[in-house]
């Protein structure tokens, strides 16, 4: 890769979909003052928009993950580095992902959060690369289907570079 990014999705575009999502969740969690769980680091201008989009009571928290592989590949192997202090147990969580590569990290997080019985829990991603899953992971709210290219800017990285980038760019 180069690293000269190249618009994909427009910041319109982008704010038209946050649009759209925070209405499907703002109608699905009306009353049950849900958890949104942000995957950090990438996630987090989207949240920031997307909390102000649904504008109704909500809470969130983060968590950070890291996953062992080389460069942009996932290992699999996952692990949580920051703990959220939040109690999951009977609430509504929503994770709040960037993207959906192989869906590794997104299933370790489910599983995870899982075991400490909420009432629900749901997945929001920003954006998602179908061509790349290694396992199902079915996504309640999304943002975009992306071509399989890698994706940077709106908070999401290339070796934490570009996340300052108000569109979503690819780079080559
Ligand atoms: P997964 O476990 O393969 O789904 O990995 C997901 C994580 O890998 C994302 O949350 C990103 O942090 C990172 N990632 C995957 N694809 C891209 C990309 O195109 N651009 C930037 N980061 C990516
Ligand atoms: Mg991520």
């Amino acid at each position: 890769m180069s690293g000269t990014p190249h618009v994909l999705i427009k910041r319109q575009d982008i704010q038209a979909a946050v649009d759209r999502v925070a209405g499907e969740i703002r109608r699905d969690y009306e009353g049950k003052n849900p958890l949104l769980i942000g995957v950090l680091k990438g996630s987090f201008i989207f949240m920031a928009d997307l909390v102000r989009r649904i504008a109704m009571p909500l809470e969130i928290s983060f968590v950070r993950l890291s996953s062992y592989g080389s460069g942009t590949e996932s290992s699999g192997k996952i692990k949580v580095l920051t703990r959220f202090s939040e109690a999951v147990k009977d609430r509504h969580v929503i994770i709040v992902e960037d993207i959906i590569d192989t869906g590794l990290t997104t299933s370790y997080l489910v599983d995870y959060l899982s075991k400490k019985r909420p009432a629900s829990v749901r997945l929001c991603s920003l954006t998602d690369k179908p061509a790349r899953h290694k396992i199902p992971i079915k996504i309640d709210y999304l943002g975009f289907t992306v071509p399989d290219k890698f994706i940077v800017g709106y908070g999401i990285d290339w070796d934490e570079k570009y996340r300052y980038l108000p569109d979503i760019c690819y780079i080559e």
